[in-house]
């Protein structure tokens, strides 16, 4: 069984996750490889570990990239802290009104607050960059790599937190408003308010993608051990509760060959596993990697596991 439906052309998003360690990066530039052959691909990397980059052989880093031997396939390592920082500078005047206009805040302390990060922001601004991408349409397919389970949940979450945080400052300014319509009879709109609108729309552009079956699909990746299978466990019923349905999963490090003592001995140990994994995941096809001699790494490496994973011959 090979991974299926990712050609239709509604599908832009391809999110891949899972444990450390079980070939996320490599499925996902293996997948973005193959797409690449006839769509304008990006890969977007959200693990701060740059690992795309040692996986390709090949600096990519915060910048869109080509990647040098593929067809039609860029790349981008998304740095957090440098989307926030960006996102900040950007909107520094809004947000400080913001907190001018609803605190009793003075001026260091609102510097001082605007240097500090906000638990769980850094994914916010990750996913923000990967919808600007799509939204800004140039390209056909966006796959994208995550840094193990929990960040890619916390990015999946990341709406709902923006959201909270926009609740929270439209409180704050709804005193504010109140205020000003006490005094002067009426009030006007201003960039704060604007500010805010737009970061609300940003929260049900990435929920519309996130939701939207035909356009986003999230891609497990597991291998046939305990910890691993209790991971997915736990990320598919997260991703539930986000109205994420996976359809396909990857079981990778399958061993196959008998040739050896310790190859039999590896084989007979996933079995049960292996058993678990349809048992467990039942709704979802499986798609078995086979465990390489080498890793995955370079071109013809990812050529080969390109293979696999899309059944090609
Ligand atoms: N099928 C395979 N056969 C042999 N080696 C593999 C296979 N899949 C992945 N690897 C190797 O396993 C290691 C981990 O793979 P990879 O970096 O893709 O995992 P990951 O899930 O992205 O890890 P992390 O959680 O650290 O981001 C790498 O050295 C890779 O080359
Ligand atoms: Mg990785």
């Amino acid at each position: 069984m090979a991974l299926t439906g990712l050609e239709n052309n509604d599908l832009k998003l391809i999110i891949f996750g899972g444990k450390g360690g079980v070939g996320k990066t490599s499925c996902a530039i293996a997948a973005a490889l193959s797409l690449s052959e006839n769509f304008n691909t990006l890969l977007i990397s959200t693990d701060p570990a740059h690992s795309v980059s040692d996986c390709l052989e090949q600096q990519i880093g915060f910048k869109v990239t080509k990647v040098e031997g593929s067809a039609k396939l860029w790349a981008i390592e998304v740095v957090a802290d440098e989307a926030l920082s960006g996102f900040k500078t950007q909107h520094r005047g809004e947000l400080k009104k913001l907190l001018e206009t609803s605190t009793n805040l003075d001026n260091d302390d609102i510097d001082d607050l605007l240097t500090l990060s906000i638990p769980g922001i850094d994914e916010v601004m990750s996913f923000k960059t990967i919808i600007d991408f799509i939204e800004e349409g140039g390209f056909e397919k966006y796959v994208v790599d995550t840094a193990p389970t929990g960040h890619a949940l916390r990015l999946i979450a990341s709406p709902k937190l923006l959201d909270e945080w926009i609740k929270m400052a439209a409180r704050m300014r709804w005193k504010y408003r109140y205020m000003i319509t006490s005094f002067s009879g009426s009030y006007q709109q201003d960039d704060v308010d604007t500010f805010l609108l737009s970061l609300k729309k940003t929260v049900k552009r990435i929920e519309n993608i996130l939701k939207d079956k035909t356009k986003c699909e999230f891609i497990p990746v597991c291998i046939a051990e305990s910890m691993a299978i209790k991971e997915t466990g736990r990320l598919l019923a997260d991703l539930g509760k986000s109205e994420i349905i996976p359809k396909q999963i990857i079981v990778n490090n399958v061993m196959v060959s008998d040739e050896c003592d310790f190859c039999q001995r590896r084989k007979a140990g996933q079995l049960p596993y292996l058993q678990e994994i349809a048992e467990s995941f039942s709704e979802l096809n499986k798609v078995e990697v086979p465990m390489f001699a080498e890793e995955i790494k370079g071109m013809e490496a990812l050529n080969k596991l390109k293979k696999v994973l899309l059944s090609e011959n």
